[in-house]
């Protein structure tokens, strides 16, 4: 299976799957669009050139392939406590930081320091869903401003412990305007997300592409 011939589905439109899916349709890349507001989905459908369907999440999990699930991690673990294993099957993208506010204006970490929600959300998840973790290393207005970068594409990192869930989220990032690097198995998402090293906001500290991101991995 190619991204080609996958159903794509972005659920959640906040401020990271409208960015998404804006990115997505910049690329020729077809896809479905599930928020909880459908007058709003609809809207932001039909400023996307054709190339989104407003559905509910009900549909989107049916018919889509490879979910993108871009929500916050409680969301993420009431999405899979209702749906389960109608994610068999299925590449499940993970962009979520398992982050919340601090108090003072900035994010504390949500979950244990050596924990990743790629790992807590893959242990969740039914046999047979393969999650990778990816779109979760950019702030979000970095994702608008940094996608189809020239001359040299930015990357997005990824990890997966599937070699063809992975590949196909590859090609997904490619199609949204990003240089997709692999930063390993799913063991390493805490060096994607949030704190991480190679977060945005880690000590990587930038956007950067594919050379700069071998040397950093
Ligand atoms: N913002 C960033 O800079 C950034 C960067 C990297 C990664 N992330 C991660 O990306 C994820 C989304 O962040 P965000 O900034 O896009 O948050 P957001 O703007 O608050 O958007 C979250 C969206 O999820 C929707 N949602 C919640 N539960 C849902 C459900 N059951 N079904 C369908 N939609 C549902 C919300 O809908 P309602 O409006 O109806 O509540 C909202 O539209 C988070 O996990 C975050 O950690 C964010």
């Amino acid at each position: 299976m190619t991204i080609s011939d996958s159903t794509v589905a972005i659920i959640g439109t906040g401020n990271i799957g409208s960015r998404l899916a804006a990115n997505f349709a910049a690329g020729g890349q077809d896809f479905l669009l599930a928020g909880r507001d459908q007058e709003a989905d609809q809207k932001l459908a039909s400023s996307l050139d054709g190339h989104a369907e407003a559905v509910s999440v009900g549909e989107a999990v049916e018919r889509g392939d490879v979910l993108v699930i871009a929500v916050w991690l409680d969301s993420f673990k009431e999405l899979i406590a209702q749906y389960g294993e109608q994610f068999a099957g299925k590449v499940i993208v993970d962009p979520s930081n398992p982050v919340g506010p601090d108090g003072a204006g900035g994010y504390r970490k949500v979950i244990g320091e050596q924990e990743s929600s790629g790992q807590i959300l893959a242990g969740l998840l039914p046999t047979g869903a393969r999650l990778v973790k990816a779109f979760g290393t950019l702030s979000a207005p970095t994702l608008s401003a940094a996608a189809w970068q020239e001359p040299e594409r930015a990357v997005q990192f990824y990890a997966a412990d599937d070699d063809a869930a992975g590949d196909l989220v590859a090609d997904l990032i490619r199609a949204g305007g990003y240089e997709p690097v692999r930063v390993g198995g799913l063991d390493q998402s805490i060096r994607i997300e949030m704190f991480g090293d190679l977060h945005e906001y880690g000590a990587l500290g930038r956007v950067v592409t594919k050379a700069e991101a071998l040397k950093a991995i």
